[in-house]
């Protein structure tokens, strides 16, 4: 088990050796699957291969790929070389999972392929998140819409990803009525490429050099850039979009009041969030925080008087995710509203750590293979029926 936070002390803790999992036991007993990581040169495809190394996923063989650029390099994993293949739709013969981290265009592209090979996927792009008929899934919130997957599962977006666990936590008990989330993104969540840019702004920054931009359209360094991805037609930005639609999908609250800003700031690793929430009935900070600590992979971190609280530095590497600064919003009336700060490392919990959490849980519930195959009740997305009527 991992051990406690260092910053601040913890008023509750919620271990996170996956405690809604065997996975341990699934190691030990089940038959190995042969998995394809399809970007594995990128930052989130190494991340989910030591993932799987770490959670000891019971591999048959690890197939890695990315284009036709990489194809031939190696990565190093659990201490062997593996050679990168190109994905191609022949590359997935024989593969039971494909976790898929190469950005939606391959998605689009090779997802169908690799599913028509055999294969179920479980894809990290925005591809098909919003397919009525593919679950988006959080592991600790929806684990039951995977029961139904037609061969692709969607992996939520990072921002997503920290807040849907504490919201769930909420939904349940004193209802939802209205979120507004400001995000902090780090530059990972942009790729390798943005990390190298902010390490080559600030060495500028040092040497006195101009500061070149290509990755962002302002440098990032020393900056704050209110736009991550494209802008779409209502003055959201798509980042912005997906944290109100895919929050909506996996809590199931088709109809739920929220709204992001989602902001890039110069820090390498986790995102950290601002929320607010209006709640249906009463809530003190005190009920909120057993209520967040109950959730497992959260922790709560709330000490202010020791400057105790969720920093991106603390949780980067880390699985978990990490509340703080619990407190009314004084905003609002009769104790309805909660004002809280959230972080977590978008590389791990964000990306690659739910993505395996996925594939174990689809191991252990004997779900690998399509719905279809299975007799079970094909997934559809709550309210799809009449948002399509
Ligand atoms: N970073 C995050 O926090 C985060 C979180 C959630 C979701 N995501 C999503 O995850 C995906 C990857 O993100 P990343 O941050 O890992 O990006 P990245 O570091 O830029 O890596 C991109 C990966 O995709 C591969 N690739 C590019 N074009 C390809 C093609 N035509 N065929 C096969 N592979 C191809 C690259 O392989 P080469 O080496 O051959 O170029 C590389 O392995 C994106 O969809 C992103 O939106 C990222």
């Amino acid at each position: 088990m991992q051990g406690r936070p260092g910053v601040g002390s913890a008023l509750v803790y919620s271990p996170y050796r996956n405690p809604y999992s065997q996975s341990e036991a699934m190691s030990r007993e089940a038959s190995p699957l042969t998995v394809a990581v399809v970007g594995a040169t990128g930052v989130v495809g190494r991340t989910m291969i030591q993932v799987l190394s770490e959670r000891q996923f019971p591999l048959g063989e690890l197939r890695l790929l990315a284009s036709g650029r990489s194809a031939g390099t190696t990565v190093s994993a659990d201490g062997r070389t593996l050679t990168v293949g190109e994905a191609t739709p022949e590359a997935f013969e024989g593969v039971d999972i494909a976790l898929f981290s190469a950005g939606g265009d391959v998605s689009i592209e090779l997802a169908p392929a690799a599913v028509a090979h055999g294969a179920t996927v479980i894809d990290n792009s925005s591809a098909w998140r919003m397919d009525p008929a593919v679950p988006l899934v959080v592991s600790q919130v929806n684990p039951d819409d995977l029961e139904g997957h037609a061969g692709i599962v969607a992996n939520p977006n990072c921002s997503t990803m920290q807040l849907a666990p504490v919201l769930m936590a909420l939904r349940d008990s004193v209802g939802l009525e209205r979120v507004v989330v400001d995000t902090y993104q780090s530059v990972s969540g942009t790729g390798a490429d943005a990390l190298a840019e902010l390490e080559s702004q600030i060495r500028a920054h040092v040497s006195g050099e101009p500061k070149t931009a290509s990755v962002y359209p302002h440098p990032i360094a020393f900056n704050a850039l209110p736009e991550i991805d494209v802008f779409l037609p209502n003055g959201y930005t798509k980042e912005e979009w997906k944290v109100v639609s895919e929050n909506r999908k996996i809590l199931g609250l088709p109809d739920l009041r929220i709204s992001c800003t989602a902001v890039r700031i110069p820090v390498f690793v986790s995102h950290s969030e601002a929320v607010h929430v209006e709640t249906r009935d009463p809530i003190t900070p005190e009920r909120a925080r057993r209520l967040f600590g109950a959730v497992p992979g959260v922790i709560v971190q709330d000490n202010p008087s020791e400057h105790g609280y969720p920093l991106a530095t603390e949780a980067a590497g880390r699985d978990e995710i990490f509340v703080g600064r619990v407190r009314r919003d004084v905003s609002m009336a009769d104790d309805r509203g909660l004002a809280f700060w959230v972080v977590s490392d978008n590389l791990r919990k964000g990306a690659a750590t739910n993505a395996v959490e996925l594939a174990e849980l689809l191991r252990e519930r004997d779900w690998v293979r399509p719905a279809s195959a299975r007799g079970a009740r094909p997934y559809q997305a709550p309210g799809a029926v009449e948002a399509r009527a």
